[in-house]
């Protein structure tokens, strides 16, 4: 974990990385809120590689995803297809939360390895001293289609936080 109080050169490497998954996400990523309140997280590989990255700040509100009914779907690889298409709806009607998830990334070839759920574990047990963060007080940053189908495991419902969503209110 690095903190905006850490030395200069992990700072720097931090904002080397932070260029390069705003690269890969492809689109404008909204600026952090307060970058002194900043917490990452960087999952190191065995050969000491940075093969994850979780950029997590405070927020005071998020807003519910409304999910859309899904048309008639036979498999999950359809359930993938479907969601990658159609663009995601919130609700305007705030709701407490405390930690945002303003990036979060795995490289490519190891996905699916669980990598991007042990990286928010590891937040939640962090990113307030002595406390356990619960799945209700996290928000999702304006999540790509990755980030939804993540989310909606991890959170274990379709209808988890967002923040920074474009055309929104914004959460400050
Ligand atoms: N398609 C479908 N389900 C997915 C998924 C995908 N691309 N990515 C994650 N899931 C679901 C799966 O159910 C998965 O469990 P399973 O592999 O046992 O089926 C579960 O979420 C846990 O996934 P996990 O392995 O912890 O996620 P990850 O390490 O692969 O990282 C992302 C997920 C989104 C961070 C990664 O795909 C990524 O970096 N994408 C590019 C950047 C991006 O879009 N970031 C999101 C910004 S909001």
């Amino acid at each position: 974990m690095v903190l905006p109080e850490d030395p200069k050169y992990a700072l720097k490497k931090v904002d080397e990385i932070r260029e390069m998954v705003d690269n890969d996400l492809g689109f404008q990523q909204a600026p952090l809120m307060c970058y002194s309140r900043t917490k990452t997280l960087l999952f190191i590989s065995n050969d000491k590689k940075v093969v994850g990255c979780l950029i997590a700040e405070h927020i005071q509100w998020g807003y519910r995803v409304i999910e859309e009914k899904l048309p008639v779907i036979r498999s999950e690889e359809e359930k993938v297809r479907f969601e990658r298409q159609k663009a995601w709806c919130c609700s305007t009607l705030p709701e407490p939360a405390i930690c945002g998830i303003s990036r979060i990334w795995v490289f490519s070839m190891m996905r699916r390895k669980k990598i991007a759920s042990r990286m928010i574990e590891c937040l939640r047990s962090n990113f307030i001293y002595g406390s356990y963060l619960s799945k209700e007080e996290i928000a999702f940053s304006d999540p790509t289609p990755d980030g939804k189908l993540f989310a909606t495991q991890y959170c274990g419902t379709g209808q988890f936080l967002v923040y920074n969503f474009i055309n929104g209110q914004n959460s400050t």
